[in-house]
């Protein structure tokens, strides 16, 4: 199978689409752009749709590197022809893409021509162009666009005899374009196919399909498997109405069908911001591969699924690894009330907060409750909650005041309910005559582990911070709670207190 030929549009198709044309700055740099993705032909423009297009044309044609196609619209018009000449004439691989219909309904209603004299201009114009161009650059090349052939289903024949001629009178690429997408792809692909099977090999078959259906990148993809070599394709999908088919999808498309695909598909992502900005047509949210949400996973267990696989090349939950188009965000967990337990451990895990997946479960419904209300709470919203909910623990205990009496002797203030407790509690250091005065308070608790760190204090933005946590059993449970002050002690005490409360809740 032959290497695709990714054959842009985004400055001709593209641009006329636009509610603001792009003048040549700008087209430069969506070129630039193209020339980092590495296509291998790009239309640079209709050199007789107007002066600027025109300059922009012959600027982009002087700008291009030698091994690339660059290619000027004209209508089967003389005069089309010999604009679109003289605007790429000097690039090293200057190619005119004439056009015309060959629809029955386009030839009657639109150009008011019968199939005969439509086949004629045809013919005629192809001579002059091929002729034309090798006046003045030998290695021009003559394209010739069947315009609305995704309606030419019942005069395939005539197409296919037209096409024949129009290759004898110098074409060496035959763009069969679904103008206006009408079919499901079957329809158009069966019909690429017998026109590869009809056309002599050295002949370059194209297809250029619109999305009105939305189904131009799997019209484009199976014309390729169909014999297409020359796949037309926008950034962004821009174009005429829904626009044409997106450059980005078929690309990794046919790579993840195994094909040898000649683009740079790392440049895939910052290329759809930048042509999403100078176009001003926004990428749409639901957008594949480079929509925001196009890596964002939100029910718990697509989430689930998302962070098990998340180092590995395929994911669970994604047709691509984001850094294959350059895209640095990795999947993106946003919780809503569809989400769970392995969001929230995520989201402060990677906002660098410790906490555990029992912690995590606990805070769930918390989370959940404020998600139902909001809708996907920002990550913010969720830190402030597992703040107030694992560090500073509300239930029946209060610890009041504790006091350094002497070496390893303390005094503790506290209230269980309505019961107040004043306890001089002897340890070796503060957390262990904590736990002797609760035991004494008959409150029969053990310390299982313990844990001490400081807490970054980049992320905190304050001073340096002391982390305490401990791991309690008593009242048939066993908890983890942490808490944290400037002072290691007193981080100690209130963690144990927080540990009390979720003990004896
Ligand atoms: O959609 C179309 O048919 C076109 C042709 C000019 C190729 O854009
Ligand atoms: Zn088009």
């Amino acid at each position: 199978m032959k290497q695709p030929f990714f054959y842009d549009i985004t400055l001709r198709d593209g641009n006329q689409a636009l509610k603001k044309p792009w003048e040549l700055k700008d087209k430069k740099v969506i070129f630039e752009k193209l020339l980092e993705l590495n296509v291998q032909g790009i239309e640079v423009g209709f050199p007789a749709s107007s002066d600027m297009d025109f300059e922009a044309c012959k600027a982009l044609s002087l700008m291009a590197p030698d091994n690339l196609v660059v290619s000027g619209l004209a209508r089967c018009v003389s005069n089309d022809i010999t604009t679109a000449i003289e605007a790429i004439k000097e690039a090293k691989i200057p190619r005119v893409h004439i056009f015309m219909t060959l629809s029955p309904f386009h030839m009657k209603y639109v150009l008011n021509k019968t199939p005969e004299e439509a086949k004629k201009i045809v013919i005629e114009k192809t001579k002059f162009a091929y002729e034309e161009l090798k006046k003045v650059n030998k290695n021009g090349q003559i394209q010739f666009s069947v315009e609305h052939f995704g309606d030419c289903e019942d005069n395939l024949d005539f197409v296919i005899d037209t096409l024949k001629e129009v290759v004898q009178m110098g074409a060496t690429v035959l763009n069969l374009p679904n103008t206006v997408e009408r079919h499901r792809p079957m329809h158009l692909i069966k019909m690429v196919e017998r026109v590869r099977n009809e056309i002599d090999d050295s002949v370059t078959i194209s297809v250029h399909n619109h999305n009105d259906l939305g189904m131009a990148t799997a019209t484009t993809v199976e014309s390729y498997f169909a014999g297409a070599v020359q796949l037309e394709c926008a950034l962004n999908g821009l174009g005429e109405r829904t626009g044409n088919t997106n450059f980005y999808e078929v690309a990794v498309a046919l790579h993840n069908s195994g094909v040898d695909v000649p683009v740079d598909l790392s440049k895939i992502y910052e290329t759809a911001l930048i042509v999403a900005q100078m176009s001003k047509v926004p990428i749409w949210e639901k957008a594949p591969l480079v929509g925001p949400d196009a890596l964002a996973h939100r029910s718990g267990i697509h989430q689930d699924g998302a962070l098990k696989t998340k180092d590995m090349e395929k994911g669970a939950y994604r047709p691509i690894h984001p850094s294959l188009i350059g895209r640095k965000d990795d999947e993106r967990i946003g919780f809503t009330s569809q989400s769970g337990k392995t969001a929230i451990f995520e989201i402060i895990t990677k906002a660098g907060y410790p906490i555990t997946l029992q912690e995590a479960i606990r805070i769930a419904p918390i989370v959940k409750e404020a998600a139902e209300k909001v809708g996907e709470l920002p990550s913010g919203r969720i830190i402030d909650i597992y703040f107030n909910e694992t560090f500073n623990i509300k239930g029946d205990f209060k610890l009041k005041e504790f006091k350094h009496i002497k070496n390893g002797e303390f005094e503790f203030d506290f209230t269980h309910k309505s019961k107040e407790f004043n306890i001089k509690g002897i340890g070796n250091g503060p957390l262990d005559a904590c736990m002797n005065a609760v035991k004494e308070a008959g409150f029969d608790v053990q310390l299982i582990h313990y844990e001490q760190s400081a807490l970054d204090e980049e992320i905190l933005g304050s001073g340096s911070t002391a982390m305490s946590v401990v791991q309690l059993k008593g009242n048939g449970k066993e908890v983890i709670a942490r808490a944290r002050h400037s002072s290691t002690a007193v981080a100690n005490i209130k963690a144990i207190f927080n540990a009390l409360n979720l003990l004896y809740k």
